[in-house]
């Protein structure tokens, strides 16, 4: 995998594994569940491997999304570290947690993917119970000796992402963290630095739901949008770039996290992230203000969001 072209965005390792990654990925819901065309998922994609992004993160419910990627990029795949989840291929709705489905859904994203392997296989957010019945451990593993993923992780949250981490057999954890999502920060993220895995953030920019001045109608985002009006930072009342910004550089500042995958619709977003990061992580000071007013005001409630 080639360095960053163009660019002089920070990559970070990935754990133990062979991938150097982009602090700043792509998160591919969005493209897929809002039916961007494809090509606007086209430019979109390939403007940012032009600029220097390495690691696409999709998964086998996204409606499109991997077909779409599939599709834009398939052509430029040893230029990026590709992730994609199992667990929901019949919809978000309809999980299966056997063996069998499991690697036939790894099968299918690789046709949707239009490629021979996946960099990442990981499990979409089972439960705490499943994940200690170990069958879905065992068929991702049989999916990495099979080649149809070069690593395998957990992405989830809660207990289940302790347990996914302390197990010892996952080489990544893809967890939410952000400024309205600090959970995993003193839970989950200690553990695994100890365990020395990747760690991709999810969700980092709290799906930006300060943006929305009345409560968002799309569940989603609703409690996220709850928190932050509680949580009431400053800084998300300066201009729309700078609390971005400084959104983003908290989540990347986190000790132990390695990239964070914004999801996006458009095609110049990729490149105005990777821009607002030039300011590098936040001071010790800024961060640890985000940090002392979660502790303040944060419930017990306030778990990781899936
Ligand atoms: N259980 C799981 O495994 C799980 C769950 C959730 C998410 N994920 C992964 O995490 C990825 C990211 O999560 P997410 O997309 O829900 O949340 P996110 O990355 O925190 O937020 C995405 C939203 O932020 C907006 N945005 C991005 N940059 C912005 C900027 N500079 N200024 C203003 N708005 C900006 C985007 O809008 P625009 O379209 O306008 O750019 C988009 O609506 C997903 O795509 C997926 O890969 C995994």
């Amino acid at each position: 995998m080639s360095a960053a072209r163009g660019s002089a965005l920070e990559q970070r390792r990935l754990g133990q594994t062979d991938m150097v990654a982009s602090v700043l990925g792509f998160g591919g819901s969005e493209i897929g569940y809002q039916g961007v065309s494809g090509r606007t998922v086209g430019r979109l994609l390939g403007g940012a491997l032009d600029a220097g992004l390495n690691v696409i993160d999709t998964a086998e419910c996204y409606d499109d999304s991997e077909i779409l990627i599939g599709k834009a990029i398939g052509s430029r795949r040893r230029e990026f570290y590709l992730f994609t989840k199992c667990g929901h291929a019949g919809g978000w709705a309809r999980a299966d947690w056997r063996r069998a489905p499991l690697l036939a859904s790894v099968e299918r994203s690789l046709r949707r993917l239009a490629t021979d392997y996946v960099d990442l296989i990981q499990l979409h957010s089972c439960s705490l119970e499943t994940l200690r019945k170990g069958e879905v451990i065992q068929a991702l593993e049989q999916a990495r000796e099979r080649g149809l993923a070069r690593y395998i992780g957990y992405s989830g949250d809660g207990a289940a992402a302790r347990y996914a981490v302390e197990c010892g057999r996952f080489d990544t954890l893809q967890t939410s963290v952000s400024i309205a999502d600090q959970e995993a920060i003193e839970g989950t993220l200690p553990l695994a630095i100890a365990g020395q895995m990747g760690v991709i953030a999810k969700r980092p920019l709290a799906n930006v739901a300060w943006r929305y001045e009345k409560k968002p109608s799309e569940p989603y985002y609703q409690t996220y949008w709850s928190r932050l009006k509680t949580l009431d930072y400053p800084f998300l009342k300066a201009a729309s770039e700078t609390a971005a910004g400084t959104a983003l550089r908290f989540t990347l500042s986190v000790p132990g996290v390695h990239t964070a995958i914004v999801g996006t619709t458009r095609p110049e977003r990729w490149q105005e992230n990777a821009a607002l990061l030039q300011a590098g992580g936040l001071s010790p000071r800024e961060f640890e203000q985000i940090r002392a007013r979660w502790r303040e005001v944060a419930e017990r409630s306030w778990d990781g969001q899936v």
